[in-house]
């Protein structure tokens, strides 16, 4: 199958990992030949979606739609592997009609971006359209090692987006949990390993690095985490939904930011 990946940053270059034979278009990194997208019949769409005052900022992505269309067969498959909201994917597909879009988000972490992206926890395809259901499923079948299809899921595009934000939004949480509990053992001179390592032996917890905490650096500040859970927070509000949550997640995260020496808690 013949595949084309725009975006080459960290999503990129993963998700070209997997495939054997691919073609690029970034022009802002010396692939500037959107021509070469023509011949593809699946192009996974890897540019960033910034957060911007709580609101996600797709103008990226759209204008990456735009150069890449007309480039394009008609009936070939545009998989968005940006993290993107709920919705996005239904919306740009009423704006770009010509194209098949599919929601196909990425769960790696960036520190082992090409272990995860050749093994990842799960494969979310979320398409309406049959014609991206099977080039999609078909691509990823041809192309991994591992057995995809007991890591595949296959839904609608809301589903899928909403799938990625559940995930990182439960990990933001994670941190932020084990990060009060750190402040609450700190307080009441408990060892907070002990309890680390004692919560990790129950799999309904589990361990996992957001639970480390590192009185140097507390909380989470990587790329995706705060941008994530921030433009879930707007979504959610603007849908006038509950976030308390996430508010509550995102709080815990400035608190403890914000504070580098240790609080000490009344025990
Ligand atoms: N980095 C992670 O760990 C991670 C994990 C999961 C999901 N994501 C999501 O994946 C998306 C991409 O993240 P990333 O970390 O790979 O970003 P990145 O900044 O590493 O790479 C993005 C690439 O897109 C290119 N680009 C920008 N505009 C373009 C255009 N119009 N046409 C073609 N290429 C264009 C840039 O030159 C850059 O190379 C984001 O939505 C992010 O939230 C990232």
């Amino acid at each position: 199958m013949r595949i084309g990946i725009v975006g080459y940053g960290t999503i990129g270059k993963a998700t070209a990992s997997i495939f054997p034979e691919f073609v690029v278009y970034d022009p802002y990194k010396g692939y500037p030949d959107v021509g070469l997208l023509g011949q593809c019949d699946v192009v996974f769409v890897c540019v960033p979606t910034p957060t911007i005052v709580d609101k996600q900022d797709l103008s990226i992505v759209k204008r990456s739609l735009v150069e890449i269309g007309p480039a394009l067969q008609p009936g070939r498959v545009i998989a968005i592997r940006s993290t993107v909201l709920p919705g996005t994917t239904l919306r740009l597909q009423k704006e770009y009609p010509h194209l098949i879009l599919a929601a196909n988000p990425e769960f790696l972490r960036s520190h082992r971006a090409m272990d995860d992206a050749r093994e990842p926890f799960r494969i979310v395809i979320g398409a309406e359209h049959p014609q991206a259901r099977r080039l999609l499923v078909d691509a990823y079948r041809e192309s991994m090692a591992v057995d995809v299809n007991r890591r595949l899921i296959l839904t609608d595009s809301v589903t899928a987006e909403l799938i990625k934000y559940a995930a990182n939004c439960y990990l933001a949480m994670k941190i932020s949990y084990f990060n009060e509990m750190y402040d609450i053992c700190q307080g009441l001179g408990a060892d907070y390993e002990t309890l680390r390592t004692a919560l990790g032996m129950d799999i309904r917890i589990a361990s996992g690095e957001e639970t480390t905490v590192d009185p140097r650096s507390r909380g989470f500040d990587d790329e995706c985490l705060p941008k994530d859970l921030d433009a879930f927070i707007g979504f959610l509000l603007e849908k006038r939904a509950s976030a308390t949550m996430f508010q509550g997640t995102a709080e815990v995260n400035n608190q403890v930011r914000s504070k580098p020496k240790r609080e000490e808690v009344e025990a």
